[in-house]
């Protein structure tokens, strides 16, 4: 009790004096599409210190490791109930060649990681490797084949040393590597950014290399990896690729991928700063990052076009913040502090892939560790959880529920000169365990928002959980002080039949509802 009410104290002096008055009501009545748990997909590619040294510090290393894998992180990322992992990349991935990647680790060749720094790759990280990784976090497995620089026979035999359980060479091959059962390999990729770093390609070309090595991944049928095609970006022409993919595409086709990241500036050669920022970035970063659901709906038109019979999804296999990199760190690392802001556009981001849920199966963000918007930051035996990993955490009982409803009456859009963006987003899912959820994210960074919350079918007098905040718009987790933004716990009761919620300026708050 005195722990809730401290916790009220708390929020009654973040909230501002200002407050907004909004209903919502969610329709338990309507169920709408499930939420696969692979929308809560993760991407770790081998660039900077998002393999080496924030997860993998080797078998030998004084930081406290299984089998090479650091144990405070697998240990918070196991927490965390991540689906599903993607690797080796990204662009490092139409140069990576996965033989590199096999047998005795000091015979591996030494490859320069030329998208990336031009760092020396050791090739420690491979195959069994990654799959450790996965195995020991509890999570599927996401290959990214080599179209780029690799070759049709590459990505088909690497597939059948991955899941063959027959005794052909390349099944002997994994065995004596240490594995006699296949690997579970949940998806594979053809290529990445085939527009981009994946090989300069125009749609017309992809689509038909797409097809031909379609042809050639092979599988027993029950170890088969669902097939992804590598698709457009928000960065350029965007429903081409997903439309000249979707007509026909190959059997197994299970998904065609998609980029978005979020640049405050939305320039390139000067994106904005990871803290330390003014509200006009605050609001454009949301507003940047709301765009995606344009980019899904134009997808999805497309989609419904040429598949009716929704056999295809949109998997935005990355997306999240980019920031120009922490001063001193290597350009080529994209090391980025990890602030509040970042907790509220991923919340704001997995309301849209629910609404979508649909056609948006799967998506990953860009990346787990040291990366762009990463969950966890490490400096070399240290390690902390950021405010993204803080979202990810609330909104785990959304993995597998069903999306309800939720519509929100009398909203005043957030305005700052000639930004705007709603005043509040909400989500609604009836999870696993047979609750309704709900999350919603107060986008406004000084005024509170006061929702009535009406539930229709079912009884709610009372909605418990956490939320999300913190004083300042680029509050943010150091060495110093880890736990400078972290969750708090909230409660709140009806009174005459209504059911109030209070969202504290810049807010994330997800509840369970309670009868
Ligand atoms: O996530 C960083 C890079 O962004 C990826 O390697 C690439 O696919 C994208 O351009």
């Amino acid at each position: 009790m005195k722990r809730f009410r401290r916790c009220i104290l708390a929020l009654g002096m973040l909230a501002a004096p200002a407050w907004a008055q909004l209903s919502v009501t969610v329709d338990t009545t309507r169920p709408g599409a499930a939420i696969h748990k692979d929308v809560y997909g993760q991407f770790a590619e081998h660039l900077g210190s998002g393999v080496y040294g924030g997860m993998w510090v080797g078998t030998s290393s004084k930081i406290p490791n299984v089998r090479g894998w650091r144990k405070d992180v697998m240990g918070a990322l196991r927490d965390l109930h991540v689906p599903l992992v993607r690797w080796p990349g990204g662009c490092f991935a139409d140069e990576y060649h996965w033989r590199e990647g096999i047998g005795p680790r000091e015979r591996r060749p030494v490859r320069v990681n030329t998208n990336w720094g031009g760092v020396e790759e050791s090739n420690a990280v491979g195959t069994h490797e990654f799959f450790d990784l996965v195995e020991q976090i509890g999570a599927d497995a996401y290959v990214n084949g080599n179209l780029g620089s690799g070759s049709v026979q590459e990505m088909s035999e690497w597939l059948e040393y991955m899941t063959s359980d027959s005794k052909s060479s390349l099944a002997q091959l994994r065995r004596k590597n240490g594995r006699d059962k296949p690997f579970k390999l949940a998806y594979f990729a053809v290529g990445n950014e085939a527009w981009g770093c994946g090989g300069q390609m125009r749609p017309e070309h992809y689509t038909n290399l797409y097809r031909n090595t379609a042809a050639f991944l092979k599988a027993p049928p029950h170890l088969k990896p669902g097939i992804i095609a590598s698709g457009g970006t928000s960065n350029g022409e965007d429903t081409k690729w997903t439309d000249l993919l979707s007509k026909d595409a190959p059997e197994g086709t299970v998904g065609i991928s998609f980029h978005h990241y979020t640049l405050p500036t939305g320039d390139w050669k000067r994106k904005g700063a990871a803290t330390g920022f003014p509200e006009e970035e605050w609001i454009s970063t949301l507003a940047r990052t709301l765009e995606m659901e344009n980019y899904i709906k134009r997808n999805v038109a497309v989609l419904d076009r040429n598949d009716p019979q929704k056999k295809i999804g949109l998997f935005v296999d990355e997306w999240g913040t980019w920031y120009d990199v922490e001063e001193g760190s290597n350009p080529g690392f994209l090391y980025q502090q990890n602030t509040l802001r970042d907790a509220v556009v991923a919340a704001l981001n997995f309301n849209l892939f629910h609404a979508h849920a649909e056609r948006v199966r799967m998506t990953n963000i860009a990346q787990m560790v040291n990366v762009l918007q990463a969950m966890i930051l490490t400096d070399k035996d240290r390690m902390l959880l950021t405010p993204t990993y803080h979202a990810f955490r609330m909104y785990v009982p959304f993995q597998g529920a069903v999306s309800l409803a939720a519509t929100v009456e009398r909203d005043q859009p957030y305005v700052l000169g000639a930004s705007s963006v709603p005043g509040l987003s909400v989500s609604a899912a009836r999870a696993r365990d047979g609750k309704v959820h709900v999350a919603m994210v107060n986008p406004h960074p000084r005024e509170a928002r006061q929702v009535d919350l009406q539930v229709i079918g079912q009884q709610a007098s009372r909605a418990v959980g956490q939320v999300l905040t913190a004083e300042a718009m680029d509050a943010h987790n150091s060495f110093r002080q880890p736990q400078a933004v972290t969750p708090q716990p909230y409660r709140a009761s009806a009174s005459e039949g209504k059911l109030r919620l209070t969202l504290p300026a810049k807010s994330v708050l997800v509840v369970a509802l309670e009868p």
